[in-house]
């Protein structure tokens, strides 16, 4: 994928895992946003810590580049336990789960990561270590198969999962708490560039901050990347100063528009409007109109503008909302899907 599609991959790409350590908050107090979230679970630390017991197992669930990592962090450092780090597509066999968990000490937080690509055996055997503490270890093949109980350590599992959808019932049944993360506000945004912005020694206006945040898709990690592309700008053309049109003038050279809709996104809706009236059309002719895979459109570019209420999937095809049209600088029809929202808009204007 070419490196401007990476501008607005929720994904950690590459190096970015390194630079992300070094931004992560330690502490719960430091971590943004979320406010449900984190007064949720901080009731359950509290309680747990109180207790002097391992608290119940935790299931984040919510998109790529929300926080989900670093808070399974933070749960350790606030219990001040050690961490244990896996993750799904790694416990192929039960044996690759039945070797971390029999050697768990005491309290230690277990974090698996992408927890509903876990292969179905070692998902079985963490069933029963979830309840009780303990798994059955298969020796032998056959008739002559024994199961060997084995005491593991109170521990606590974190899982986090982009899908919580996909997770078996009997998995998520047996988690005490289940985070939901959700999208950022612009605000909250700001506030993690501001805290970003100190720890690579940047200085960040807030006019500048609030700029770079109303691109960054709701995302922490998206934000921050961004804030990397702009730091890297100012420092080449502007003797490193970064000021509101600094910003902004960066993120266009990126190709970052406004809403956070990159060069793939806006080549999507340029075509549905220009080619396609606005739609609706296919999603395979839609591809083709933009040179690219189906599943590229569908998977990379598709979400986010649905999300952002820019396009609709519907049964005869992809159609362009109302919004859209503006969005893209052009006038919509009267007819555009949506177009009484925009028209109800008007009028409130109208009266103030
Ligand atoms: N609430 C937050 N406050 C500050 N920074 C955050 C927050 N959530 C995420 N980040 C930053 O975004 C990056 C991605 O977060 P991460 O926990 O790896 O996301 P996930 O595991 O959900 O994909 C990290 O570098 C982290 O510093
Ligand atoms: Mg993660």
């Amino acid at each position: 994928m070419s490196s401007e599609r990476d501008l607005v991959s929720p994904d950690a790409e590459g190096d970015e895992q390194f630079i992300e350590a070094a931004l992560r908050p330690k502490r719960l107090e430091e971590f943004i946003g979320q406010a449900r979230v984190r007064e949720q679970l901080s009731l359950v630390l509290q309680s747990a810590l109180r207790r002097n017991r391992p608290p119940d197992h935790v299931l984040m669930s919510g998109g790529p580049g929300l926080g989900k990592t670093t808070l399974s962090m933070i749960i350790a450092t606030e219990l001040s336990v050690p961490l244990r780090i896996t993750s799904g597509p790694a416990l192929e066999r039960a044996g690759d789960l039945a070797a971390i968990l029999s050697t768990l000490s005491e309290g230690e937080v277990l974090f698996i990561d992408e927890i509903h690509r876990m292969a179905r055996p070692a998902e079985e055997m963490l069933y029963l270590a979830m309840e009780d503490f303990r798994v059955d270890i298969v020796v032998g093949k056959g008739p002559g198969a024994t199961a060997i109980p084995l005491e593991i350590a109170p521990f606590t599992l974190v899982g986090a999962t982009t899908r919580a959808g996909m997770l078996p019932a009997p998995l998520r049944d047996r988690f005490g708490f289940v985070a939901h993360m959700d999208f950022y506000s612009v605000a909250e945004l700001e506030q993690v560039l501001d805290r970003s912005s100190r720890l690579l020694a940047v200085r960040l206006p807030g006019d500048a901050a609030h700029e770079i945040a109303g691109r960054s898709r709701g995302t922490p990690r998206i934000a921050n990347r961004l804030l990397r592309r702009v730091r890297d700008f100012a420092e080449v053309r502007a003797d490193g100063v970064v000021t509101k049109d600094i910003a902004s003038a960066a993120l266009n050279l990126y190709e970052v528009d406004a809403e956070g809709l990159d060069r793939l996104d806006r080549a999507v809706l340029g075509a549905l409007l220009r080619k396609f009236g606005g739609g609706p059309v296919g999603l395979s002719t839609l591809a083709v109109a933009v040179g690219e895979e189906p599943e590229t459109v569908e998977v990379v570019a598709e979400p986010f503008l649905v999300r952002q209420g820019l396009l609709a999937r519907t049964p005869r095809g992809r159609v362009a909302t109302a919004a859209a049209w503006v969005h893209m600088g052009l006038t919509p029809p009267p007819d555009a899907f949506g177009a009484s929202l925009l028209v109800d808009l008007g009028d409130d204007l109208g009266q103030i």
